[in-house]
């Protein structure tokens, strides 16, 4: 039994290798390893020797138990010790330090909407971005060669398709997809073909609100914008309702909250109006309401179309709409 001891631990100086130490821990301490199988051959000792037998196993057993990963400590630090000679490695330069990912901001507004959306029973659902002419435009009650096409500048694909230039382009889908009744939000991000400046890029992103029924009203429409606007804002707005003229919706409107800044005295950012414009709204015209192959008699609808990086702006008072997107994470990491 000594000699299965001192055989062993020669053995064990000899790993060199991770793999060859593996094989060695299988050869004795494995399922039929040389430990293992002669404490099962202990019933067929005689009964005198079994204990003392048994006693030498187990401490062998015991000693290979602490041995075996010290030698494969050593075995990485040589491994390594090696690795760190073959390259250049300069112990004075800093380390890596971790970076704590979280929520863009845009994301943290979106989710408040989300939430509050939900749970007044409303599906919250999701869009191409990639859109065809005919739920871009033409669905929306703006043929080929209608004027209303310039309000948006657009990028247009090679394959005839667009980038969507605004959420609106999932109304009709829905009313394809869902069963009316429904009310629905679509949040998403859009693009213009536009020149950027501090208040305009060429990809941003909106939040569409929908809502079909027998009996629409525009007061209706009107408290779920302010519920939303309150959800994001975390206070109570003062809004107005003027006209507004999109093509897809009759009457239209634009609504307007009255300025955070002066409180509605007036100020530089209001133009001296005391009114900042916010979201465009109206009720569905009824060839939008075809196109979703509903009947205008039957059903009406609402919808708005929020500037989501507008509200998240107005929120964290960010001043340049270039910051959401620019990818700097000075920028980004403040919040
Ligand atoms: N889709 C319009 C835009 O982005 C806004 C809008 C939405 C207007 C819904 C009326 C109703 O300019």
């Amino acid at each position: 039994m000594e000699d299965i001891e001192k055989q062993a631990m020669t053995e064990l100086a000899d790993v060199k290798t991770r793999k060859e130490l593996q094989a060695f821990e299988a050869r004795f301490l494995g399922r039929k390893g040389l430990i293992t199988l002669g404490l099962k051959g202990l019933k067929d000792l005689p009964k005198d020797r079994r204990k003392e037998r048994a006693m030498v196993l187990n401490s062998l057993r015991k000693k290979l138990q602490d041995a075996i990963p010290a030698r494969e400590a050593e075995i990485i630090r040589m491994e390594t010790g090696e690795a760190a000679a073959h390259e250049h490695f300069d112990i004075s330069l800093p380390g890596m330090s971790n970076h704590a990912g979280h929520p863009h901001p845009l994301t943290l507004v979106q989710e408040d909407i989300i939430d509050v959306f939900e749970r007044m029973g409303f599906y919250v659902m999701d869009y191409p971005e990639v859109e065809t002419d005919f739920f871009n435009f033409e669905a929306l009650n703006i043929p080929k060669d209608h004027p209303a096409r310039d309000m948006q500048d657009t990028f247009f694909l090679e394959d005839g398709n667009v980038l969507r230039t605004h959420t609106s382009a999932g109304q009709v889908r829905a009313m394809q997809e869902l069963e009316p009744p429904f009310s629905a939000i679509f949040p998403g991000r859009v693009y213009r073909y536009e020149a950027t400046d501090a208040s305009h890029d060429n990809t941003f992103d909106q939040v569409e609100g929908l809502m079909l029924d027998h009996r629409i009203s525009v007061a209706n429409m009107m408290y779920y914008m302010q519920v939303l606007l309150e959800a994001v804002l975390k206070r109570k707005m003062t809004v107005r309702l003027r006209p507004g003229y999109f093509p897809f919706v009759e009457p239209g409107f634009e609504l307007d909250i009255q300025c955070m800044v002066c409180g509605g005295k007036g100020c530089p950012v209001c133009k001296h109006s005391g009114w900042v414009e916010l979201m465009p709204c109206g009720l569905v015209h009824p060839n939008v309401i075809r196109a979703g192959r509903l009947d205008p008699d039957q059903w009406q609808g609402w919808a708005f179309g929020l500037g989501m990086s507008r509200m998240v702006m107005m929120r964290y008072e960010i001043d340049d709409i270039r910051n959401l997107l620019g990818g700097d994470l000075r920028f980004i990491e403040q919040f």
